[in-house]
């Protein structure tokens, strides 16, 4: 038997070669074969079973050969019709060997041959020695060739824009408030005083105090926007945020330059004979908003007794919000004989909270639906917005916080939504509520085919919610958020941040401590570090905006309106955490990617 003669371990199912009668002249081709087997006795072993299929006629160039067969080790070739045994990889070396050729007579055509042979083996060989893998393994989903982070493929797709996109820019800190709600006592008090200094033509001061969220700057503005001179009087406005000077000197510079005024140096005397004149035609309105940052600059008194001076025609309105401010502040200007009027604005209840919410979130409503139902309320449950007064009316009264609750609220309603649209896109359900159910589009498709490790991406959903369609928010969704944004010590929130944010925070906090940076350094600054330090694609537009106003939402950050001039223009970012603090924060056990963390902190 051929297998006693090549004296190889058999496995059960026994290789027959039987050769066609046509096979016969094939001698040079068995020899070989037998020779290659010989050379590896180990892959002979594991021999299975393949038929013995018809070799083409050897052509002219190799009659010669065939009739001087090569020789082998192996003296004595098989006769016609013994039993060879083969391996998967020699059956097919045998048929790659010769190409059947329409010249050599084996044509598809021809009945003899019509049967072509398999080229691969059909079963799989247990006991067959592992061969090189042709393509990257993967173990446990994990690539064996580390790769570069930035070079990773988004997981996911953009969130799609929904109504409730809508209903969170509502509440988004850069939004400009529409008409203010409530307040009317406090607007009644400012236009009084107002009113009476511009019938006598004559300069004053106000210092408005209160705590934070509690409509001051709001307030005024709206009312300045109101303010127009008219034939006797023209009227002069300007608004500085001292929290946005770089020093407290540039008050001087920021002033002349609000009021148009042109001037070499900047000296007491240009400001004297700006504001102090006989002339009744021309009253100055200026707004020092966040005067606490200039409590101990000299600048300060000399400006409220200048507003107090005979023929002064400067009215001056401070405000600060530091709650003991005018406790400290009103006894030195009484000191100094300067007496500004006093405008004390209460933190909001919580029936104020809800009525400006409220307001808020039906402005979104078309006619029809306001006709349809007064009562309705869109994308949140009344009941929840109950919640979220109350609990922010006994925490500090401050609607900021009120908004950010509220917008992190819808953001997590409308996640949600979104991920169950997802699921029971993929489960092959027909959800209610899509414009389109386009899952993948074709090149994420194709992408996520052919790569070995990216994880499937998520299905773009497409939703035609209208304020009166789309999902509200729960009470379970406003205590989520409220816990988040109020309760939360500084080390939990900074905990809750994602990579991105924690990046953006300590970028932050490293290039400028708790003072107001200029947003768009702070995002050159941590795609910079995203790069060289945390292995991070840096995100881009309205991901880095939206990361920016969750890192808000969540009482981390602060985004600075942009107003003024020049420099002033740009939006800013103030963290309201320090540098120790968040140094402590990111060394927290099991924080991920905290080395880099605290490398881009202590740079
Ligand atoms: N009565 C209101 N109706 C509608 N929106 C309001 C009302 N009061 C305040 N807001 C909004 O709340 C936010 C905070 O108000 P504002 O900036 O006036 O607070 P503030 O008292 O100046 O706080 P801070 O002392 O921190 O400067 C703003 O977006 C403002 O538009
Ligand atoms: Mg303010």
């Amino acid at each position: 038997m051929p297998a006693a003669v090549l004296g190889k371990r058999q496995r059960p199912l026994e290789v027959v070669v039987k050769p066609s009668p046509r096979l016969i002249r094939s001698r040079r081709r068995i020899s070989t074969i037998l020779e290659e087997e010989d050379d590896n006795d180990e892959e002979m072993a594991d021999t299975i079973v393949v038929r013995a299929d018809p070799v083409p006629e050897p052509t002219a160039g190799i009659e010669e050969s065939l009739r001087t067969p090569k020789r082998t080790r192996r003296s004595a070739p098989p006769k016609s019709g013994a039993m060879i045994p083969l391996s998967p990889q020699r059956a097919n070396t045998v048929f790659k060997v010769t190409k059947v050729t329409a010249a050599s007579g084996f044509t598809k055509e021809n009945k003899d041959f019509n049967e072509a042979p398999p080229k691969t083996p059909r079963h799989r060989d247990a006991i067959k020695k592992p061969s090189t893998p042709r393509h990257r393994v993967c173990v446990v989903s994990k690539p064996m060739t580390p790769r570069s982070k930035l070079l990773a493929t988004p997981t996911h797709a953009a969130t799609p824009s929904t109504a409730i996109t809508t209903a969170k820019s509502l509440f988004s800190r850069s939004t400009q408030a529409g008409r203010l709600i409530g307040r009317d006592s406090e607007r009644s008090q400012l236009q009084s005083f107002l009113k009476s200094r511009f019938d006598a033509r004559t300069g004053g001061c106000l210092y408005i105090t209160g705590p934070p969220g509690c409509g001051k700057s709001a307030l005024l503005t709206e009312i300045m926007g109101e303010l127009a001179g008219d034939a006797k009087v023209s009227i002069k406005k300007a608004w500085i945020n001292c929290m946005s000077l770089h020093t407290p000197n540039a008050i001087y510079a920021s002033l002349l330059d609000s009021f148009s005024v042109q001037s070499e140096g900047i000296e007491f005397s240009d400001l004297e004979a700006l504001f102090i004149s006989t002339e009744k035609s021309r009253i100055y309105v200026l707004v020092l908003d966040e005067i606490d940052h200039l409590l101990s600059h000299d600048l300060l008194p000399t400006l409220f007794e200048l507003s107090l001076r005979k023929n002064s025609r400067l009215i001056l309105i401070g405000i600060a919000n530091a709650l003991d401010l005018a406790d400290r502040f009103l006894p030195r200007m009484k000191a100094k004989n300067l007496e500004p009027e006093l405008l004390r604005f209460l933190p909001y209840t919580a029936p104020q909270i809800s009525e400006v919410l409220t307001a808020r979130l039906r402005s979104l409503l078309t006619p029809a639906e306001v006709g349809a139902d007064a009562n309705f309320l869109p994308f949140v449950h009344p009941a929840a917005i109950q919640l979220l007064s109350k609990k922010v009316a006994s925490a500090s009264g401050d609607l900021r916080k009120a908004f950010d609750i509220l917008r992190r609220a819808l953001e997590l309603v409308e996640m949600e939504s979104l991920q169950a649209l997802r699921t029971q896109m993929q489960d092959g359900e027909k959800p209610l509520g899509l414009a389109s159910a386009s899952v993948f589009s074709p090149a994420r498709k194709a992408l996520a085919e052919t790569s070995l490790n990216s994880p499937a991406p998520r299905p773009t959903v497409q939703v035609n919610w209208t304020p009166s369609t789309a999902p509200r928010a729960s009470l379970a969704h406003v205590a989520k958020a409220s816990s988040a944004t109020l309760g939360a010590s500084i080390s939990s929130r900074v905990a809750k941040l994602n990579a991105h944010q924690k990046a953006v925070l300590c970028v932050l906090v490293a290039k400028n401590g708790t003072t107001p940076w200029p947003l768009i350094k702070l995002k050159d600054a941590y795609s910079k570090a995203c790069k060289d330090v945390l292995g991070l694609m840096p995100l881009v537009g309205a991901e880095f905006r939206g990361v920016v106003d969750a890192m808000e939402a969540m009482g981390v950050m602060d985004i600075l309106p942009a107003q003024g001039k020049g420099k002033d223009r740009e939006e800013r970012a103030v963290a309201r955490v320090g540098r120790m603090e968040l140094l402590t924060a990111v060394s927290a056990e099991g924080t991920k990617g905290k080395e880099g963390l605290i490398k881009v902190l202590v740079s």
